[in-house]
């Protein structure tokens, strides 16, 4: 059998970039479909059950491209969605068919970067109200105190190119000191948005230096390298031509014009519809 499927990668927008660009660089060989549902961005603030749907119907999306494998570069996605997706739909969609988020690979090693054992979380109100992190980060360290920020407003601004402007600061400040105020010892800050990496220059300047910053693309990379080494099944379905192929829901030259400064190189776009079934 030829292995004829290139891997799907998801966000609500343009944030998964920031996660396909690590990938890329880990696992050059294979073909890939980002998908951003820039039509429908923000997902942040949305309810879990419009979450779900809309997650839902990019995978299913995916899965009529051709793809095997699906990764969710959302938190908010992984947060709301994945659960049920893995669960429930996979199975009457087609068993063999996989989607993997970034929340397990996060905290499968974030208690790592810590040595005062106080992690502080920056992600949309969703992911943090879907309480996610610290659950999941209480199975692997479960002696890490972890403390939460939603950040509301950060997912619009870097959507809407404001990202790097003055108008940014108060927000960005805003946040930043009501995680800090919780406690003196948080030492490590987690990106818990795919969007955040490109607010890393401000978020940087604002914090002492001694404090982590971590951002989630190389973190997901590694840990979809190890997935396929432990799913050689999976592994043999990819197909290898390095390729790739940039899709949103919104504007394809809008897209471009925002794209390449997540993802670091430029980008050509295509517009889709979701509900095409070719
Ligand atoms: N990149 C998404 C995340 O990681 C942003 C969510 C949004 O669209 O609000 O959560």
């Amino acid at each position: 059998m030829q292995a004829k499927s290139p891997i799907g990668v998801f966000d609500s927008g343009y944030g998964g970039l920031t996660v396909l660009k690590e990938i890329v660089h880990t696992l050059p060989q294979y073909d890939y479909i980002y998908l951003g549902d820039n039509a429908r961005a923000p997902y942040g603030p949305r309810s879990f059950e419009t979450v779900y749907h809309y997650t839902l119907e990019c995978v299913q999306w995916f899965f009529r491209q051709g793809c095997e494998l699906v990764v969710l570069a959302c938190n908010t996605a992984s947060a709301k969605a994945l659960r049920t997706i893995q669960q429930k739909d996979l199975a009457k969609i087609d068993p063999d068919k996989r989607v993997l988020g970034v929340i397990r690979p996060t905290t499968e090693i974030i208690g790592q970067y810590s040595r005062t054992g106080e992690v502080g979380i920056l992600g949309t109100s969703g992911t943090v109200i879907s309480e996610s992190y610290p659950i999941e980060i209480a199975k692997f360290f479960p002696q890490i105190k972890v403390y939460q920020e939603a950040c509301p407003m950060w997912v619009p601004l870097v959507e809407n190119n404001e990202y790097d402007k003055p108008g940014a600061d108060y927000f960005i400040s805003q946040h930043l000191d009501a995680l800090m105020a919780r406690s003196e010892k948080i030492d490590t800050v987690l990106l818990a948005c795919t969007h955040y990496p490109l607010l890393i220059g401000k978020i940087r300047q604002r914090l002492p230096q001694q404090i982590s910053i971590v951002s989630q693309g190389e973190i997901v990379a590694a840990s979809l390298a190890g997935y396929l080494q432990r799913h050689p099944q999976m592994k043999a379905k990819l197909s290898r031509n390095q390729t790739l192929k940039f899709c949103t829901t919104d504007d394809a030259s809008d897209f471009d014009a925002h794209a390449s400064i997540f993802f670091g190189a430029a980008v050509q776009s295509q517009h889709i519809e979701l509900e095409d079934q070719g």
